[in-house]
């Protein structure tokens, strides 16, 4: 549909809580165990959130998990079904991060995964390269497209393409050109990139891509170094974008994605369409979040074709009426 030759779906909407943050959750809650901390806990736009309360219970730790209090409403339940305490911040993500900061100061024991123990929770996006490698026969792609939010998972999905060579895995030197992908209402990362400016200015964000709504991204600026250097672009994408790029994915591959998967997706569209992402090039696009967590964003746009009495008059007369 794209006119891309070869494209590939990293798909992580069927991880154990739905997106990609279980890989960095079970690095950092296992560290955090190896260390002695006692409870564990994120400041989180709802993914982290999903992840740190679901291990914290199989580890048996004791969870915080700190959220903007517009969160999604299934992101909040998909935490709390966990049994930890869930802490609604009446600010952004940036305040709650913020907030975490000072806390993690103050509570030694208690093990922030994308705070205090950020190092080995980012590590965990490594595995996003290691398995598109295997999965591709052991060969890098040529391009990945990957969402940003915070910037890590992008800054080191390029890192584990560069160990896998390393360490011999992989014969040829990685040549992956790494795009990132941000919704407009919150693209501080891809701004840069267009300005052609060293540093991150932060921005207020408003998107319906909640899970992406970082103003002042901790790894933007090497998020944006890792885009640059690998020859890759930067998207930014509107909320209609977003949901026609959720409703693209879903109706091509069968796979619902979450808002950062319409941004992803809409990227790429653009990209392709801007002859930024080349059609012979091997691409693979990052999904890493389940549609059934931000069902509001389509909720607007979305209701059953008909609606009929239960008689077979009825129904031939709407199949008629749908065919004609
Ligand atoms: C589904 C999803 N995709 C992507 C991201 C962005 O990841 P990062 O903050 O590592 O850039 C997030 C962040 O919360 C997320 O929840």
């Amino acid at each position: 549909v794209l006119g891309i030759g070869e494209l590939y779906i990293k798909n992580d909407t069927l991880n154990p809580t739905g997106s990609f943050k279980d890989r960095v959750v079970s690095v950092a809650l296992s560290k955090a165990k190896e260390l002695g901390f006692k409870v564990a806990a994120c400041a989180s736009t709802g993914n982290l959130a999903n992840s740190v309360a679901a291990h914290a219970a199989w580890a048996g730790m004791e969870s915080y998990v700190f959220v903007p209090s517009n969160l999604e409403s299934a992101k909040v339940i998909a935490t709390s079904v966990y049994g930890g305490t869930v802490v609604a911040i009446d600010g952004n993500y940036d305040d709650v991060n913020r907030l975490c900061a000072e806390i993690a100061s103050e509570e030694p024991e208690w093990a922030f995964v994308n705070v205090n123990l950020r190092t080995y929770y980012s590590e965990g996006s490594k595995t996003l390269a290691y398995e598109v490698a295997e999965q591709l026969g052991w060969r890098f792609p040529d391009h990945v497209v990957v969402p940003v939010g915070s910037g890590s998972q992008l800054t080191k999905i390029n890192k584990g393409f560069n160990e896998l060579y390393k360490v011999g895995l992989v014969n040829d030197q990685p040549n992956v050109k790494v795009s990132g992908a941000q919704p407009t209402g919150c693209s501080p990362v891809a701004s840069a990139f267009f300005s052609g400016a060293e540093f991150i200015k932060p921005q207020k964000p408003s998107t319906i891509a909640k899970s992406l709504a970082i103003g002042n991204p901790a790894d933007g600026v090497y998020a944006l170094d890792v885009v640059r250097k690998t020859g890759g672009e930067f998207g930014s994408v509107s909320d209609e974008e977003v949901i026609a790029g959720i409703r693209l994915l879903a109706q091509t591959e069968g796979i619902f994605a979450e808002t950062a998967g319409g941004v992803t997706v809409a990227t790429l569209k653009k990209l392709v369409e801007e002859q930024k992402v080349s059609k012979d090039e091997t691409v693979v696009c990052y999904i890493t979040g389940n549609g059934q967590k931000t069902v509001e964003a389509l909720a607007p746009s979305s209701e059953v074709t008909a609606t009929i009495k239960p008689n077979l008059e009825q129904f031939s007369a709407l199949l008629q009426d749908l065919r004609s």
